[in-house]
């Protein structure tokens, strides 16, 4: 896959163990989305979820497999006969496929977690390996919790691995435990001490607990690892992965030093990181490497005086190599059908005709509202309609009217239509938010629990639209939502709708 031995294949798990931390849950129409732009970003592997963890996991490693091209799709298993044909079954649609497999070999992980001896994990890790080897040609075997491993353990495990015909070996730092040049050793040591470790590739995941994902990542391509596993915007488990525009950034920025490249079309990285960010609802930090909103911003009068007369005083990277226009104002009033969807397509949305339609009608409302439309108001409305495309619209928002203030009963009075049908009720609540909430219950007839709230601005200026994303429990069920509006009441409103609608075309 590498084009050479200089080449770092940059493996992405944004929707694998990005996914599965608290927060970052997709819908199948949402990772298809990324899938896509993450294809045009050019990673090497896009390691598309957990097929054996449930149904919606299976779907979307299957519907990614069928439909994304270029990059090899790869599922997640454990070393267990169910998990590993189930992967396969996944994975197989697509034109370059891949089973990962994983079991923990730390002290830990083989006496707490699986209550197992070493040589009972060393069978499992060859066993699991054999089997993926009769479904798929290209197997990756992780040896989770490698970095708190007793070496020669490790490297026993890995040998029987590769002999087992494994093409890519991984060595997790899965607590995000290890120091870079600690690390670095680790990956020397490995490559020293398995003796058929030039059969594979030495591929690393690092988890940023101790905020050194992305300096271990790097430490040990210095030491001879060639594919590196990473998480747009730092996503995943805990603190998260290490940031995949970190990594590649630094590759390139640093390949003076490095001597390594990457594949990956850099100019993409902004769209991707912004993407991930409208459909999850969850912002980087302004100050967040790369792609935060301050990383390209000189303030202090010293800096701006030296990047206006030379640029590279202050400007290691330019704005430009990640994609980044400021501030763009893209479409007004009177842009048209074709220019919007244009535009949608650059911003990498895929959409079905209908769904352009609806997008658009909400563009020419919020354009009647707003008079600076940005790429990131487009955002919001398509990251609506994507989140509520696969769902029926059994209820639509017709209107939605609150009172509140110091010393008033927070109440909302809500109409919804349903088919031919409108419907109006009201409510109080705690706050305006939660009376809307309550008088939607109210008509709709289903009761659930906010579990997860967040709102964003999704532009800036004081007319800029706040975006809600919200998580409802229904019984045993999570449903997610997502609205935009200039009101932000009017964005809570259609979110809420948005999981009640999942629920009612159930
Ligand atoms: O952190 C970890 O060890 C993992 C493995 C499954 C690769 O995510
Ligand atoms: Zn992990």
């Amino acid at each position: 896959m590498a084009k050479s031995k200089d080449q770092v294949i940059i493996f992405d798990t944004t929707l694998r163990d990005g996914e599965q931390s608290p927060g970052f849950s997709m819908t199948m129409d949402e990772k298809l989305t990324l899938a896509h732009q993450l294809a045009k970003m050019n990673v090497d592997v896009i390691e598309a979820g957990f097929p054996q963890a449930s149904v919606g996991d299976f779907e979307a490693v299957h519907k990614i497999a069928k439909t994304v091209k270029g990059p090899v799709i790869a599922g997640l298993a454990r070393a267990m006969a169910g998990d590993i044909d189930r992967c396969a079954e996944a994975v197989k649609p697509a034109g370059k496929k891949r089973i990962h497999t994983f079991v923990g070999t730390s002290p830990t992980h083989v006496k707490y977690q699986l209550k197992k001896t070493h040589d009972q994990v060393l069978k499992m890790a060859a066993d699991a390996v054999r089997r993926a080897r009769g479904h798929v040609k290209d197997v990756e075997f992780s040896a989770m919790d490698a970095s708190r491993t007793e070496p020669q353990f490790l490297y026993d495990v890995l040998q029987a691995a590769i002999e087992e015909g494994a093409t890519t070996v991984n060595i997790p730092d899965t607590v995000g435990y290890a120091i870079p040049a600690e690390f670095g050793e680790l990956i020397a040591a490995i490559r020293q001490n398995v003796p058929n470790i030039d059969k594979a590739i030495v591929s690393v995941h690092c988890h940023d607990d101790l905020g050194q994902a992305v300096a271990n990542s790097i430490e040990a391509v210095r030491n001879g690892a060639r594919q590196v596993e990473c998480a747009i915007n730092g996503i995943g488990e805990r603190a998260g992965n290490a940031s995949l525009e970190e990594v590649v950034m630094a590759i390139k920025t640093r390949r003076d030093y490095m001597k390594v490249t990457t594949q990956v079309n850099t100019k993409e990285i902004y769209k991707t990181s912004h993407l991930l960010i409208s459909i999850t609802g969850v912002p980087v930090q302004p100050n967040k490497a790369i792609v935060g909103e301050n990383a390209f911003a000189h303030e202090s009068g010293i800096h701006q005086d030296g990047v206006l007369k030379e640029r590279t005083t202050f400007e290691i990277m330019t704005p430009s190599s990640i994609g980044l226009k400021k501030n763009k104002l893209v479409l007004g009033k009177h842009s048209g059908r074709h220019a919007f969807s244009k535009r949608l397509e650059e911003l990498a949305y895929k959409l079905k005709p209908e769904a352009i339609n609806k997008a658009f009608e909400k563009f020419k409302a919020l354009a009647d509202k707003k008079k600076d439309i940005f790429d990131e108001d487009l955002e919001a409305i398509v990251g609506e309609e994507i989140s509520t495309a696969s769902a029926p619209r059994v209820f639509e928002l017709i209107h939605v009217q609150t009172t509140s203030g110091t010393g008033t009963i927070p109440t909302a009075t809500v109409t919804l239509r349903k088919e031919k049908q409108t419907i109006t009720d009201s409510s109080t609540g705690d706050g305006p938010v939660d009376a809307v909430f309550r008088a939607i219950e109210r008509i709709t007839g289903i009761s659930g629990r906010l579990e997860e709230y967040n709102i964003r601005s999704v532009s800036q200026g004081k007319d800029a639209q706040g975006e809600v994303t919200l998580r409802v429990l229904v019984g045993k069920e999570l449903f997610a939502g997502k609205g935009s509006s200039t009101d932000v009441i009017e964005a809570s409103a259609k979110a809420w709708l948005a999981a009640m609608n999942k629920k009612a075309g159930k």
